[in-house]
């Protein structure tokens, strides 16, 4: 095993905690933050961590690779990058930076409807490989322009988020006002002003702006503008009559994104979704919810023959993404691991962490003598 990283973070937790010295309070608290009392953003992890596995150390040794299939494509690992809006808030150009990262590491990307990079500038970095997660519009001729987009753009996946009907109940960012563009209150430019690279690196790429939705903005909107545009633009309660015209319409692979119960794997299951991924938004909207890996194992024993499962919320490591592959999942997915990363490390950040996760991947599979991600079931303690 050699390591694949600048070894001055060995781990998720080393860049969490530089990033928190480079990022403003604001944008470091929007990224790191739950809902609420943050109780189901630390159960993710916490309940993630019982899955046990069993080594097998006489066993004859081939060899170990992190290959795995999905939809028909071959990635190099287990796990992509998951939709994250306003990156571009928490570090200047960051989706550009990961989306670069996990294309050398051919790895997916998948770029959120708010974040701050367009569908088309993020497909030219990554040679059309990238995914895309809709959020879902309000607006039937908003809706079929974003999709067709992506469909020019070449994304192989389109994501649908189910699980924001409502704001999430988020006390620090309504604390600090967060707002994009920032607000620059005394305390906010007080806090940019103790951040020199995150200062500099915002002259460089100018102010965030939602990209994507750019076209669809009547230009100079104030703050309050921008809010009231945001919340008649979308509306992310979704049903069965808002999904169907989706699924007429896109012509590649379709995952719901933010399911947690039975009722919902069927109904995607019922519309033709192709995949699903478990998640709870890293307990960033329901803190009374369940941890992921919960859901993940029951739905993995009714319907793994169905439908394609995966699993976001909570994953910080190598262990952590093979504990979630022998609980059945086919793919994992991390949001704020990757925005650690970038973070901490700049242009570098996308890099060292796909890096670091694939080496403690690599490890843990040689550790328990498992040929490939696929036979991970195999080592799960029952
Ligand atoms: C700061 C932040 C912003 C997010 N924005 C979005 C988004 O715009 N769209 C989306 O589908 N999910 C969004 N998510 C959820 C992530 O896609 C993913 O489900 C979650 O981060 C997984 O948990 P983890 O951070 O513990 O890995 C966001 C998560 C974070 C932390």
């Amino acid at each position: 095993m050699k390591p694949s990283f600048n070894t001055k973070y060995p781990s998720i937790y080393d860049l969490k905690a530089k990033a928190k010295k480079r990022m403003p309070k604001f944008a470091f608290e929007y990224l790191d933050g739950g809902c609420n009392e943050d109780v189901n953003l630390h159960r993710n992890t916490a309940e993630l961590r019982e899955v046990q596995l069993l080594p097998n150390y006489l066993r004859n040794y081939e060899g170990s690779n992190l290959k795995t299939e999905l939809f028909g494509i071959e990635y190099d690992a287990p796990f992509g990058i998951a939709p994250v809006g306003l990156q571009g808030l928490m570090w200047p150009n960051s989706p550009e930076i990961l989306a670069k990262a996990a294309f050398n590491h051919n790895i997916p990307f998948c770029l959120s409807t708010v974040t701050t990079s367009s569908i088309e500038r993020i497909s030219e970095i990554t040679e059309g490989k990238a995914w895309f997660q809709l959020y879902h519009p309000a607006k039937t001729e908003l809706r079929d322009d974003i999709i067709k987009r992506a469909e020019a753009a070449e994304c192989p996946v389109l994501v649908v988020l189910c699980d924001v009907p409502t704001f999430g109940f988020r006390p620090r960012d309504i604390r600090n006002g967060l707002a994009m563009p920032p607000k620059m209150t005394l305390k906010n430019i007080i806090q940019v002003l103790g951040k020199p690279a995150w200062a500099l690196n915002t002259l460089k790429y100018g102010q965030p702006n939602f990209e994507t939705l750019k076209p669809y903005m009547p230009k100079g909107l104030d703050l309050k503008q921008l809010g009231k545009f945001m919340d008649e633009t979308f509306s992310g309660r979704l049903n069965e009559e808002r999904i169907k015209p989706i699924r007429d319409m896109w012509k590649g692979k379709l995952v719901l994104k933010g399911v947690a119960s039975m009722e919902d794997t069927e109904a995607a299951i019922r519309l033709g979704f192709d995949g699903i991924i478990v998640s709870n938004h890293g307990g960033r909207q329901l803190d009374a919810g369940e941890s992921t890996i919960k859901p993940l194992e029951r739905i993995v024993e009714k319907y793994s023959d169905q439908i394609t499962i995966m699993m976001d919320s909570g994953i910080r490591t190598g262990p952590d993404i093979a504990r979630t592959m022998a609980s059945g999942a086919k793919f994992t997915f991390m949001g704020r691991s990757f925005m650690y990363g970038v973070g901490a490390l700049g242009k570098q950040g996308g890099d060292h962490t796909i890096g670091l996760l694939k080496t403690e991947l690599q490890q843990i599979l040689e550790q328990l003598c498992c040929k490939q991600v696929s036979d991970l079931p195999k080592h799960l303690i029952k």
